[in-house]
């Protein structure tokens, strides 16, 4: 089943040649490692890489990663090899992907982590999500006028910074189940960022896309377009600044990131960002704190299918559309039917609506978080989808409140970046994190070696709506709303699924997609994340372009719905826990699946 488009294709390719392979085999094979090691390396990377665009799965029988990037997942995979657990793969995996995808995802982002622990068959979400500076106030993006900011005025430069979340997630996941040594964990980033790693084809290509705002700023345009020209395809980058910064984490721990000089170096970049300066300032960094929440599970079919709670709206969408197509039999309609996309796309149209008037961080607005997933409040909910045709209005609905509070409906844009981890461990553990800076490069602002999230232009800019409250408008302290959806399904109490994705608000409909692809239509992992996308949010049908996705044009258009062909450059990454692992890794991007 290969639905890629032809440039995502080729993309795809020109990272699966043997020489790739060789370079990320050759750059973290262990430390005396023989030919005959680094060889064997190379070939399982070229192995999940043609895995990928052939659109089988990567099977295992004791441990699996999927993530974005070879190199980062050979990192992981070390870890797991030596006996390391999830959490420990995944520190690894983290520091790797903030040098080699630094457009995604970094130290100087958020996080959201959903953790099944077998030995005690508990699931655990953390949030590691950024959070609004003590001195930002609601109307930080509006004008002078009280007229919201145009979103790149906004994003790039230091208003949008929130206080990076990531550095603590790493060092609370590990302290809660981490069993390697935490230091040895960043040697494969240190390396990489000492001796340099080959740009790949889509950083450079994002590069170049950017080049204009990522020229603003001094220490950005330096890294990125050295000698003002953009970095190429498989230029070897070195990066002496994120050494250093690792080395400092490796030796002090997080309390070395959110005090000290690299606190201090945030802090000014910040507030002196040419332009647009923010207000983050030492005392955010000094409070930052990693909040353990409530996994928030919906059932679906068979399965409960768990992930993370507000400030996220990522499991409770998911969790609303899933409920509203249980009570439609998809599977008797199958993949090919405009009958089944069209539920799928007016339930999560539906969701949309709810996520828009009540989703936000539940620590600073009441919100209905129960109701929203009840599965009666759902079933009253699916009732509007029995129609022939498209729902002409959508509109929230009324779930179950224990507070007598009427919000607004939100106004903001996600623009997709963001990366996805899944790793099960050989103890059977099983590790599913979303992480982000935001937009593509975030707020464009760079130091000590890696860019600073733009988070905050994930709230709404506009704090009310006639009058009427926004749920998820900025206020300081506060976490902006997410659609980060990392997610672990269970059956009868088991974990069977780790996935989730980057892409803005389309991460909800990739995911949920996903998981109905395996579910109902029976495919296996690599067959659900391939299958092309087809996702509705706010009423035009995006469908996935040049795939056979756009066969459905014509029928959905009978239907009713406006639909728009586009690019819909997921992340997924999933694996399916049965006799053994499964890996899918999404075949529009650059990432691959491994295991042993
Ligand atoms: N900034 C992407 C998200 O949190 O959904």
């Amino acid at each position: 089943m290969r639905h890629v488009s032809a440039l995502l294709l080729s993309t795809a390719l020109t990272i699966s040649t043997p020489g790739f392979a060789q370079e990320t085999a050759d750059a973290v094979a262990p430390e005396g490692a023989t030919e005959g090691q680094v060889q064997a390396m190379t070939d399982e990377v070229i192995a999940a890489l043609e895995a990928k665009l052939e659109g089988v799965p990567v099977t295992s029988e004791n441990w699996m990663i999927a993530a974005a990037n070879p190199l980062a997942v050979e990192a992981g995979a070390k870890v797991l090899r030596a006996g390391g657990s999830a959490a420990d793969a995944m520190v690894a995996v983290q520091v790797v992907l903030g040098l080699v995808e630094p457009q995604s995802s970094g130290l100087g982002g958020g996080a959201f982590l959903v953790w099944y622990d077998a030995a005690s068959g508990q699931m655990t979400t953390l949030d590691g999500r950024e959070t609004a500076p003590l001195a930002a106030t609601p109307t930080l993006f509006q004008d002078e006028n009280g007229e919201p900011l145009k979103f790149f005025d906004a994003v790039v430069g230091g208003l949008s910074v929130g206080t990076p979340g990531t550095p603590a997630l790493l060092e609370e996941a590990h302290r809660r189940w981490g069993r390697a040594s935490w230091p040895g964990l960043f040697a494969d980033g240190i390396r990489l960022a000492d001796e340099g790693f080959l740009v790949s084809p889509r950083l450079a290509s994002l590069v170049e896309n950017d080049a204009d705002r990522l020229s603003r700023f001094p220490e950005t345009a330096a890294y990125f377009l050295p000698d003002g020209q953009p970095l190429q395809q498989g230029q070897r980058l070195m990066n002496p600044d994120y050494a250093e910064t690792l080395r400092m984490l490796a030796s002090d721990g997080a309390a070395g990131f959110y005090g000290g000089e690299i606190a201090a170096d945030i802090v000014r970049t910040v507030r002196n960002a040419p332009g647009n300066p923010g207000v983050l300032a030492g005392v955010d960094l000094a409070l930052y704190q990693v909040i353990e929440r409530e996994p928030v599970c919906a059932d679906y079919r068979a399965y409960e299918v768990c992930g993370m709670g507000p400030p996220s709206s990522g499991a409770l969408t998911v969790g609303q559309i899933l409920g509203m197509l249980n009570s439609y039999d998809l599977a008797a309609m199958g993949a090919e039917s405009a009958e089944a996309w069209r539920l799928i796309g007016d339930a999560s149209r539906l969701a949309f609506a709810d996520r828009g008037r009540y989703m936000a961080d539940s620590d600073f607005i009441p919100m209905p978080t129960k109701g929203l997933v009840d599965p009666g409040y759902l079933s009253q909910r699916a009732a509007l989808l029995e129609s022939e045709v498209a729902l002409s209005e959508v509109a929230p609905g009324k779930p179950e409140f224990d507070h007598a509070l009427i919000w607004a409906d939100d106004v903001s844009l996600e623009l997709p970046s963001t990366s996805h981890i899944s790793i099960v461990d050989s103890y059977g553990n099983v590790l599913s994190m979303t992480t982000t800076i935001e937009n593509g490069f975030g707020s464009r602002l760079m130091t000590n070696g890696f860019l600073l999230n733009n988070e905050l232009t994930d709230f709404s800019f506009k704090t009310h709506s006639d009058g009427v409250p926004i749920a998820n408008r900025l206020e300081p302290g506060k976490r902006p709303r997410s659609s980060m959806s990392p997610t672990i399904v269970l059956k009868d109490g088991e974990p069977v699924l780790a996935i989730g994705s980057p892409g803005g608000s389309r991460i909800i409909g990739y995911v949920a997609k996903s998981i109905i692809a395996w579910a109902d239509w029976g495919m296996d992992v690599q067959q659900a994340v391939s299958l092309p996308h087809l996702v509705n949010r706010f009423g035009t049908y995006d469908v996935e372009a040049a795939t056979s996705a756009e066969g459905f044009t014509d029928a959905l258009a009978q239907l009713g719905f406006e639909v728009n062909a586009r690019d819909l450059t997921s992340g997924l990454h999933a694996i399916e826990i049965g006799d053994g692992l499964s890996g899918g890794a999404d075949p529009r991007r650059e990432g691959i699946a491994l295991g042993e």
